[in-house]
């Protein structure tokens, strides 16, 4: 198709980590490709520079709160107008919002991991969605996503519904952005805003998988308000995920006359466009509405250094607002290694009935309110006022334990923590790598129950 895809084969891992970044979440951050690309003092020049078109994209409404507001100024070969007619294709594995496939499930349900994929699955014909909530024309809920995928895409994607937070589980990749190059791997996550477009390359072989190239993962599709940083509080001026750690990319193009397969997800619906050129042309650009990589691991943790195991929410990394103050659409949150102190404390989650229902997957290790059968790359789900906690197994040894401090690092677990049920698609529901069993976990726990005589 193109000289640069033709490259990533063979030299994506070297491009990828030789990557410059511009730090911080939700700065006004400025870029350019080419020296003198980037208009100085105004955005829309009557003539831009170089010959450049001059063209903003917007992730929030003209007039919201400049603390929320979000938008970016592309300064490109092309203006994303000079496109022909989208055609309607096949949705594959992809389901949106409002889901209707199946009853919600008040039951606890975990899944093992997906299977592998066919040869010749990119990133986007490797997604599958589970379930999730809201409405995507009303611009309210999120999706579940998993994919998997042994090639990297030639085509480009575009995603007009909301923003993809990318979770890899196994395997590297490669993001070629509007706004530059990005590299994610497992223990790390991307932000993707909404209509950004983009192609996901692969980085990594799997050991099982001879010379093909794989990828594993999760994605959370945010319909709603774009992520943002959560309120600190009391906390103060620093700790959880910290602003200057969240890199953007620097601007890169691709100058590529010629047929270049475009993906829009609109409405639910997958529609397709062969541009004849590349729209990943951006040689300069501005703003805040730009992708991210983060690194869990530098998530700051807070927790209790005195007793009890503090709500989860403690662990935001970001979060979705809604109109009500402290409901989230939908909230990112990790468990990142960090030390246990609590005294007189059982430490583990503790037992629970939640308002906010709860997606669950394990990116490495182990989960510390599970001994087995949550594994990486699976999932389970907890909806609104659904009981769940440790598993007999982590109850009876956590309630023994001496309490001496105890380092948590043997696991990189996460959540999507919604507003809504989370209601399924038929094929997670249907999913041959549904466990059976999960309300086994939870078999046995014995009573204790001694009146006092
Ligand atoms: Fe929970």
């Amino acid at each position: 198709m193109n000289g640069d895809a033709a490259l990533a084969r063979g030299d994506a891992r070297k491009t990828a980590e030789g990557l410059a970044h511009l730090s911080g979440f939700g700065n006004e951050h400025a870029s350019e490709a080419v020296p003198g690309a980037l208009p100085v003092g105004r955005n829309a020049p009557q003539r831009a520079p170089l010959g450049l078109y001059a063209e903003q994209l917007s992730g929030t409404a003209f007039t919201e709160p400049r603390a929320h507001n979000r938008r970016s100024w592309l300064y490109r070969i092309r203006p994303s107008a000079a496109h022909p007619a989208f055609t309607h294709t096949h949705n594959g594995h992809l389901r949106t919002a409002p889901f209707t496939e199946s009853v919600p499930d008040p039951n606890r349900l975990r899944w093992n991991p997906l299977p592998e994929p066919v040869e010749g699955t990119d990133f986007l014909a490797g997604l599958w969605t589970l379930g999730g909530n809201g409405d995507v024309t009303q611009r309210t809920g999120m999706a579940v996503h998993l994919y998997h995928a042994t090639d990297s895409m030639d085509r480009v994607f575009s995603n007009a519904d909301g923003e993809l937070l990318i979770v890899p589980e196994r395997g590297g990749l490669l993001l070629r952005t509007e706004f530059g190059l990005l590299h994610v791997e497992p223990g790390h996550v991307a932000l993707i805003p909404r209509g950004v477009r983009f192609r996901v390359e692969l980085l990594d072989t799997a050991p099982n998988r001879g010379q093909s190239p794989t990828a594993r993962g999760y994605v959370c599709e945010n319909y709603g308000a774009p992520f943002q940083l959560p309120d600190l509080g009391p906390i103060g001026a620093n700790g959880l995920a910290n602003a200057r750690d969240f890199l953007a990319p620097v601007a890169a193009y691709e100058d590529v006359e010629g047929p270049v397969e475009v993906v829009n997800k609109f409405c639910g619906n997958l529609w397709t466009a062969t541009y004849d050129h590349s729209p990943l042309d951006v040689v300069a650009w501005h703003g805040n509405h730009v992708p991210y990589v983060y690194d869990l691991r530098r998530f700051n943790v807070i927790g209790s250094i005195s007793y009890d195991h503090p709500d989860p929410s403690i662990f935001t990394v970001l979060t979705s607002p809604s109109d009500t103050p402290g409901l989230a659409g939908v909230d990112f949150v990790v468990f990142a290694p960090r030390w246990l102190v609590g005294e007189d404390t059982f430490r583990p989650p503790y037992f629970h009935r939640n308002v906010m229902s709860e997606y669950m997957g394990l990116i490495e290790g182990a989960y510390d309110a599970k001994a087995e059968g949550f594994v990486p790359g699976g999932g389970s789900l907890h909806n609104m006022m659904s009981a769940h906690g440790p598993d007999r197994e982590t109850f009876d040894r956590a309630s023994a334990a001496e309490l001496k401090p105890q380092k948590v690092d043997d696991g990189l677990a996460f959540m999507f923590e919604t507003r809504w049920p989370v209601t399924l698609t038929a094929q997670a529901a249907r999913a041959d790598h549904l466990q059976s069993h999960y309300d086994d976990v939870w078999r046995g726990l014995e009573r204790h129950f001694r009146p006092l005589h």
